[in-house]
């Protein structure tokens, strides 16, 4: 695929197609990934491939925990609050999410069965979960798993698989370190759920937005 097709045409998956990914598509997705760039080449994180049992056993822990509104458990902070406007486009997406399900704001039993969905990885047959070790700095370590990821999720569409980089998935630690067999002294950053997508699925297709050019860049010089 050319790469501005790759870029423009990735989408975050939010409802996949039972089938597993063979082990196979799953090196071949990791090593395109490997290329990722990080700080000094330090290359911080480790992947943990979840799929089969444990990831059906971590599935149904975490909408569990979800469904009894446990307060989250996560490795690393997450977001409580939004400056305005970026809280303005985190709604945005939410609202385009709920209306392609069929959904009103008033629904909030829908809501809650999208929420539940969402804990469960959106019927994701591979969960990648990437950790870093507990003592590099943590802000700096976000931004390698951030191009990781970014790699990832190119390389997967590249392949006709999609993904959704979620923090939904990381919401309970202690679950994913159980299920995933994940070791204490690793630090789980954020997961990405892994599949082939529904393509015909509205909420695979719906319009995403972005700022334009003008809004966030400062001209210097
Ligand atoms: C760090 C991170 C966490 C995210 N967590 C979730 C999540 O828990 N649930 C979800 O549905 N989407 C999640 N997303 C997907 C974003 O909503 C999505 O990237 C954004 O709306 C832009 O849309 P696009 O990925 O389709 O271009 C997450 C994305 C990132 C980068």
């Amino acid at each position: 695929m050319e790469l501005q097709a790759a870029i423009r045409g990735r989408r975050s998956i939010r409802k996949f197609r039972p089938d597993p990914i063979p082990r196979t598509v799953l090196e071949e997705l990791l090593e395109t990934a490997r290329w990722a760039p990080s700080w000094g080449n330090t290359q911080p994180w480790e992947i943990h491939v979840i799929t089969g049992k444990p990831l059906e056993a971590f599935r149904e822990a975490n909408v569990a925990a979800m469904a009894a509104s446990e307060p989250l458990r996560t490795d690393v902070p997450m977001p409580e609050t939004w400056p305005e406007k970026l809280k303005a486009r985190y709604m945005g997406v939410g609202k385009s999410v709920v209306t392609s399900l069929g959904l009103t704001r008033e629904d909030r039993e829908g809501r809650r069965r999208h929420q539940l969905h969402m804990a469960a990885l959106f019927g994701a047959p591979c969960l990648l979960v990437v950790t870093v070790p507990r003592d590099v700095l943590v802000e700096y370590a976000m931004l390698d798993v951030g191009l990781f990821l970014q790699t990832l999720a190119l390389a997967a569409h590249d392949r006709g698989m999609g993904t959704c980089i979620m923090a939904g998935s990381v919401h309970y630690a202690d679950l994913l370190r159980r299920h995933g067999r994940i070791p204490e002294e690793r630090r789980i950053i954020m997961g990405a759920a892994l599949g082939y997508p529904e393509t015909e699925a509205p909420v695979n297709r719906f319009e995403r937005l972005r700022a334009a050019v003008e809004d966030f860049v400062t001209w210097v010089g």
